[in-house]
């Protein structure tokens, strides 16, 4: 039996016996029962003895998955003159409410501050979450030691992924310099480049243009920065990242354009992955007329697209036919009040929206429930998808003796409403609000400990452990196009 770590926090107290659920990995389904002990899976079959001291879940006709993982999400996240308001307790916690066990986060140093300060700081904050997690680190800008800092993130600190921004003009935006600097040192280390990809220099004319008429209501927020500013600079991120043989992960995507771009280079034989999102597969631009305001609590970027264009459509197609390869959820909440920083001027509305408690009841209620694609499907892009991509495989994102217990048990039969009202995240807004869901996570597993049951969290600060990475494939592997191998 575990007992607790060296500094004291109970680790999987009591073994967890699952009993009769049906288990669904990516690629099978079947009823047998789950062992877990000292943070762990230890046996699955049948008829498993129960031990003394085991906590036991009759989980008969309720599905068993492994702990999902949200490859994107922001807490306390200082952006646009304000702070995310999830930091990373509340944060993870509204994850494990929703069946998420594990998230990566974005270290975001500023620029001209180094990596390593820049991880000190994520990590302070990072040590009071309750689910395990680990970082993509951004570059926001390029200097001349910045190749050797990539170096040590992934080497010395087992981070293996980065990001760039190729919007937010004047904050985090790379320029292509930069971008192809970073591609470059990201393919030498073998390690995976996330893009947001928007053309920033696109946006900022835009803006400046509906400014310059007094379009400045958040209806005009999607009409800066339209699909083919994101086509283009899927393109373009894509292309470069071709050219020096890095793989490249698109994050966010939200239209035809940019899924036609990944498409090509996948279709191409380049090595490179791209996710959606809940809100860009569900929603649609007449959010952002609502009426007192409330369409800021929608704007995000890249922006909801209209219904009427294909969007919703490309990006369904795209994730049951494995073009699109996971589904994150861009959490990143603001309150109403800081949503109205930008009252005046939607210039200056925070950007982005709760989602990592939505996405696993969203992706079985609009996913699997409507045929859009099958319940191991689902499993792939919620949860061995990421894990694999990012390095955390096997020990994360299936259901095997020896991986991580970080399970979820799901009741089918089960139906609710998701409301700001109910969600354990600090927003105040949910934009699925109103939105009917079928099942609900009834029991969820973190680390060999039940901390979620009959809709109740039981979880403790600091839990969470931070998952150091490997890089998953060579440097300049034989399978990547590149135009320099140095
Ligand atoms: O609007 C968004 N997406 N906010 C979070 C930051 C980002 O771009 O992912
Ligand atoms: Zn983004
Ligand atoms: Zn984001």
């Amino acid at each position: 039996m575990a007992g607790h770590d060296a500094r004291g926090r109970s680790m999987g107290v009591f073994g967890v016996l699952i009993r009769n659920g049906e288990i669904v990995t990516a690629s099978d389904r079947y009823v047998a029962d789950v062992q877990c002990d000292g943070g762990k899976v230890v046996a699955i079959g049948k008829n498993l003895n129960q031990r003394a001291g085991d906590q036991t879940i009759d989980a008969s006709g309720q599905f068993v998955f492994p702990g999902f993982i949200d490859p994107h999400v922001h807490m306390e996240l200082p952006f646009m003159g304000t702070v995310s308001a999830d930091d990373f307790e509340s944060g993870t916690a509204s994850a494990i409410a929703g069946g998420t066990t594990s998230i990566i986060d974005f270290c975001i140093p500023n620029r001209g501050q180094s990596l390593l300060e820049g991880l000190e700081i994520w990590n302070g904050r990072a040590k009071k979450a309750v689910a395990d997690y680990t970082y993509h680190m951004a570059i926001t800008g390029w200097s001349d030691t910045m190749g050797e800092e990539m170096r040590k993130v992934v080497e010395d600190h087992g981070i293996t992924s980065f990001k760039v921004f190729m919007a937010y003009k004047g904050a985090l935006m790379v320029d292509d310099g930069e971008l192809y600097e970073v591609m470059k040192h990201a393919a030498k280390l073998g390690a995976v480049v996330t893009v947001h990809a928007e053309n920033g220099d696109a946006v900022w004319h835009l803006q400046r243009e509906l400014a310059a008429r007094g379009d400045l209501g958040p209806e005009f927020h999607p009409v800066s920065r339209p699909s083919s500013v994101e086509g283009e600079a899927t393109n373009r991120a894509l292309m470069m990242a071709r050219l020096h043989g890095a793989t490249a992960y698109i994050v966010h995507m939200t239209c035809c354009e940019s899924v036609e771009a990944l498409v090509r280079a996948k279709l191409q034989g380049q090595k490179c992955f791209g996710e959606t999102c809940p809100q860009y597969l569900l929603l649609d631009d007449t959010v952002f007329v609502k009426p007192d305001f409330e369409g800021a609590s929608y704007v995000m970027s890249p922006p909801i697209r209209p219904g009427h264009m294909g969007h919703h459509d490309a990006l369904w197609r795209g994730l049951s036919n494995g073009m699109l390869d996971s589904v994150g959820t861009d959490h990143c909440p603001f309150r109403f009040e800081q949503k109205k920083m930008g009252l005046h001027d939607f210039m200056k509305i925070p950007n982005g929206a709760a989602g990592v408690e939505d996405r696993l009841q969203m992706l079985y209620t609009y996913g699997v429930c409507e045929g859009r694609f099958d319940l191991q499907r689902m499993v792939a892009l919620g949860s061995t998808n990421p894990a694999r991509i990012f390095g955390l495989y096997p020990r994360k994102g299936t259901i095997a003796v020896g991986a991580d217990a970080d399970l979820v048990v799901y009741d089918p039969a089960a139906r609710g409403t998701r409301s700001a009202k109910t969600h354990y995240s600090k927003s105040d807004r949910s934009i699925f609000e109103g939105f009917p869901v079928r099942g609900k996570p009834s029991y969820v597993v973190v680390n060999g400990r039940i901390q979620f049951a009959d809709g109740k969290l039981d979880v403790e600060r600091g839990a969470g452990r931070f998952i150091k990475r490997t890089v998953t494939r060579a440097p300049h592997s034989a399978d990547q196009p590149a135009a320099v191998r140095t």
